[in-house]
């Protein structure tokens, strides 16, 4: 993201675009969501891409952490192909994939139920010892209103700390885990295989994995906060009550909501995210109405 000193410099920033947009996207217009994150890139058809385009899409994923393309018509085959040219697929190790592609999730949330699935601020994976790099999703069946997506800008999160907090966090570890996610008294009905996604209870749910709370994204160069309510449980080698205070201050603070950004859905939208930069929430707001999104994400690199 080209955001380094505030949310009201980066608006200022692009707030003429498309001048310094033009400059270095060619095939690509890109239009900013708000003044923290995320960009909305018209020009590419994600089925058939060249590498110049490929490349620009690279770069404004960089500079916005979230970016996101209308009217596409993606097919699993295409859907995974354009994703392994950010690196290697993962399959999810506690939510079942989708028949003949297992690196691929259907979240699904039928017109009776509630949403569940990435409901709640998180990092996809970050409950992994190497955490998904980057996350991208085709929205198929859309609500006629709500089931948005959040987005929350996390080197904001960063920068806008105090020196002193900078200091005090430098190296310090927090312990992530999908346990609390994943055996709570409502995520345990996911296991009756009732559901309109398939949980399996994974040994994985149980492991506890240490990351540094401040990460430095590995090609942009830039900080990061990386902590989040989902899976973080507490600091290293520290109890819950102990961490809880400071912790709790962060979680707060790294989605304010001047760091936000949302995803607004409809049949055909793409939407890819930077999970080492950016941390996200599906809203739980579509009571009455299905909604049916095709998730599939990509391996990442072990925080440093
Ligand atoms: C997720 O990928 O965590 C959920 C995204 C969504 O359903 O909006």
């Amino acid at each position: 993201m080209t955001v380094h000193k505030s949310t009201a410099q980066f608006a200022k920033d692009h707030s003429e675009a498309p001048p310094k947009a033009a400059d270095t996207f060619n095939r690509l217009t890109v239009k900013p969501l708000t003044g923290a994150m995320g960009a909305e890139l018209s020009g590419a058809d994600l089925n058939n891409l060249d590498d110049q385009t490929f490349s620009e899409i690279v770069k404004a994923l960089y500079d916005f952490g979230v970016i996101a393309f209308r009217d596409q018509n993606l097919a699993p085959e295409t859907h995974k192909a354009f994703a392994s040219r950010f690196g290697r697929l993962e399959v999810h190790p506690i939510v079942e994939g989708v028949e003949g592609h297992p690196e691929m999730i259907k979240m699904h949330k039928s017109a009776n139920t509630e949403s569940t699935f990435g409901v709640g601020w998180h990092s996809d994976n970050s409950f992994l010892e190497n955490p998904s790099l980057g996350s991208i999703v085709y929205g198929d069946v859309i609500p006629p209103v709500g089931g948005d997506t959040l987005f929350a800008n996390q080197y904001l999160a960063y920068e806008t700390l105090s020196p002193g907090m900078k200091k005090m966090i430098a190296s310090v570890n927090a312990v992530h885990s999908a346990r609390d996610a994943y055996t709570s008294p409502t995520a345990n009905e996911k296991y009756d295989g009732k559901g309109t996604i398939k949980y399996r209870h994974a040994e994985i749910i149980e492991h506890e994995v240490e990351h540094p709370v401040v990460r430095t994204h590995p090609a942009t160069g830039r900080k990061a906060l990386y902590v989040n309510p989902m899976f973080t449980l507490r600091f290293a080698d520290m109890t819950r009550e102990e961490s809880a205070p400071l912790l709790e201050y962060l979680l707060r603070h790294c989605v304010r909501e001047d760091f936000q950004c949302r995803v607004r859905w409809a049949k055909g939208t793409v939407t890819m995210w930077d999970n080492r930069c950016v941390q996200h929430a599906a809203l739980n707001d579509c009571e009455g109405y299905e909604r049916i999104l095709y998730r599939v994400t990509i391996a990442g690199e072990r925080p440093e």
